[in-house]
């Protein structure tokens, strides 16, 4: 869910409606209004988009300088006009907006109808409102009737409110994000930066149980006790050109089209500087012998590419759903580095995970788009991303600047010589009677310290040095990659193709090494917007299962990298002697694969741990193609919504 609110000199409903077409990417199954005025409180909400509760506001006079809006992603209670917020009491003193989840408020709910509040909602939120029309019945004022239903509530929350007879709201946040803005002429309230960042772009990231009142006089920061509190101002880097669509049709499509600029934003600076990853001096991560990520969706994906760049690195890595991993975490020690990937940095699956590993001897670290978000906090430390704002709910740009991300730290955990294990090179793995393992181990105490040409590389012989000696080395690829990335999407094959298979029964895409969760990636883009059945499979798990569904009817979209493509290979024929179609996405040069499939995607030649990236793109484009043929609500897909805020 999206919440804003906005306290100025002149009417308030423009901007919050403004804020709320920003947030819906939050959710947007209903949507809705309270504006204060001498009048007391206006409150108008519909199920549906924003463009619903448009319509329903023509011929409403809701003027005020102060109001709230919220858009909703339902968790309690279906989308309808009734569970839309704001909620209010009977009598329209307190509004009420919110984003999270309010455990206790089926006892809260039952004490209030025993004292005969009337509820009309099946929401947890409406227990709020009736909270503080308590303590106003009991002849409280609004801030302490507010601070005392706040302090009744456990779950998580971010809330906002405004009462019929004040200029003023009052808000704070549990476990939910909520920034302030500081505008000129106003201030303003949102779950996320994009919501004003047209008006203002001064912000203050709250802490949890902050409460913040906004009225004529600006903005108060305290304590739920009333303590003041001091916090922040900080600029954004975002402008309002950033979270709004401009000529494109849609956000998702924007958003592919400008990874070469955020890939570059991601890489600068941090290339071959051995203190580049922001959050550690060189060493720093020498202790660390195994990495654990945790993240979900789309960012579980990137989390799984950086854990095969690890794992080719010697140290010991996995990547753990976060919705698991919280309830059933892997052992951890004081030389487990957890890494939370998510790009909102709210998710609460991955909150909840992070918080099971700080309470742990573990080390954990926050690798995410959002500065002042929940996971940039909560985490030891923080590694940036940079991708800026992204809107659509189908993650794109960040996915490519995670991994882009995650590769310069596999580098720098490499370069501090962590990791206890033995990678095998890929001609190790090829032919294990010869191989030679790569002990990390061995290198730790000169690695941190060496000079890292390739001739001394080559002499430890590293899995880079190897590369190195083989003509390019994955910086100079990192260099190149923006570049390749707009080659890909200047070249849009997948546009061509998206119309050819329109009538398959199954979509199944398949990869190998850091192809495999480029094709975990590639179904779940193709699922969320097209709604067609889609799935990603190991190319070299097909023949365990999978192929009995393989039929003239399933296309299957195989990930080449210039890395043992000879295999996966085998795999897209275990699939085409089933009467599949096969597109192929893969280097330029890779010219058996070409022949072989019956469509190819091709992307420039490029180091083959950076070339899942190039793919993707290739995939996003095709998801994106396939969605609009279908006439689909691509940048907010039924049931889905960017940022799930609840466990
Ligand atoms: C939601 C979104 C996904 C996203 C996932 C993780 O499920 O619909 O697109 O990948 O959350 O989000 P995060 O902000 O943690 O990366």
């Amino acid at each position: 869910c999206g919440i804003i609110a906005r306290v100025g000199e002149d009417d308030a409903l423009g901007e919050i409606l403004a804020g709320l077409r920003t947030l819906e990417y939050r959710g947007y199954d209903s949507a809705g209004v309270a504006v204060r005025s001498d009048d007391g409180l206006g409150v108008c909400k519909r199920e549906g988009e924003t463009d619903a509760l448009d319509a329903a506001l023509v011929g409403r006079d809701l003027s005020g300088s102060v109001g709230i809006g919220h858009t909703r992603w339902s968790t309690h209670g279906p989308p309808s006009d009734a569970n839309a917020h704001p909620h209010t009491d009977a009598d329209e003193r307190v509004a009420v907006v919110h984003n999270g989840i309010i455990r206790n408020y089926e006892s809260l709910r039952r004490e209030l109808r025993e004292e005969g509040y009337r509820f009309t909602s099946e929401t947890d939120t409406e227990v709020v409102p009736h909270l503080v029309a308590r303590e106003l019945d009991a002849g409280t004022d609004a801030e302490t009737a507010f601070r005392s239903a706040v302090d009744q509530l456990e779950g998580s929350y971010a809330l906002a409110m405004v009462v019929a007879d004040e200029d003023a709201v009052y808000a704070t946040r549990h476990g939910s994000p909520l920034v302030l803005g500081i505008g000129d002429d106003a201030r303003y309230l949102a779950s996320d930066v994009p919501a004003f960042v047209e008006f203002t772009d001064r912000v203050v990231y709250l802490e949890d149980d902050d409460v913040v009142i906004l009225d004529d006089d600006g903005h108060r920061i305290a304590t739920i006790d009333g303590g003041p509190v001091e916090r922040e101002t900080e600029t954004v880097g975002w402008t309002a050109g950033d979270a709004r669509k401009g000529v494109y049709s849609h956000f998702m499509r924007k958003e592919i089209d400008e990874q070469p600029t955020s890939l570059r934003q991601t890489i600068e600076g941090r290339i071959g500087d051995e203190a580049a990853l922001d959050a550690f001096p060189p060493g720093a991560l020498a202790d660390v012998e195994t990495v654990v990520f945790v993240a979900c969706g789309t960012s579980y994906h990137a989390a799984m590419y950086g854990s095969v760049l690890l794992r080719r690195r010697g140290i010991f890595a996995t990547a753990m759903r976060a919705n698991e991993f919280a309830h059933d975490p892997t052992p951890l020690s004081d030389r487990t580095l957890v890494v939370a990937v998510t790009q909102s940095g709210e998710t609460a699956d991955t909150l909840a995970s992070l918080r099971v590993a700080n309470a742990s001897p573990a080390r954990t670290l926050a690798v995410t788009n959002v500065i002042g978000s929940s996971a940039a906090r909560e985490a030891d430390d923080a590694v940036f991303i940079r991708a800026g704002p992204e809107i659509g709910v189908a993650a794109t740009k960040t996915f490519s600047s995670q991994v882009a991300t995650l590769s310069l730290f596999a580098n720098r955990l490499e370069c501090d010589g962590a990791g206890i294990g033995t990678a095998l090179g890929r001609e190790e793995i090829g032919d294990r009677d010869t191989a030679v393992g790569l002990d990390a181990s061995a290198d730790r105490d000169t690695a941190a310290n060496s000079d890292r040409s390739a001739d001394s590389d080559a002499a430890e012989g590293t899995i880079a040095a190897r590369r190195a000696t083989d003509g390019g080395t994955v910086s100079d690829a990192m260099r190149a990659l923006p570049d390749d990335v707009a080659t890909v999407v200047a070249d849009d094959g997948a546009a061509r193709l998206a119309e050819r298979y329109t009538d398959a029964d199954s979509y199944f895409f398949i990869g190998r090494g850091v192809g495999y969760p480029v094709a975990l990636e590639g179904a779940l883009k193709f699922k969320e917007i097209t709604y067609e059945h889609a799935e990603g499979f190991a190319a070299g798990e097909l023949k365990h299962g999978p192929l009995a569904l393989v039929t003239p009817s399933t296309v299957v979209v195989a990930v080449f990298t210039g890395r043992d493509d000879e295999r996966t290979l085998h795999n897209v024929r275990e699939a085409q002697s089933r009467g599949a179609p096969i597109v192929g996405v893969g280097p330029e040069s890779a010219t058996e694969v070409r022949d072989a499939v019956d469509q190819y995607l091709s992307f420039p030649d490029t180091d083959p741990e950076l070339a899942g990236i190039l793919a993707n793109v290739h995939l996003q484009l095709l998801a994106y193609h396939a969605a609009e043929i279908r006439d689909r609500a691509i940048d907010k897909p039924r049931n889905l919504a960017k940022s799930v805020t609840v466990e």
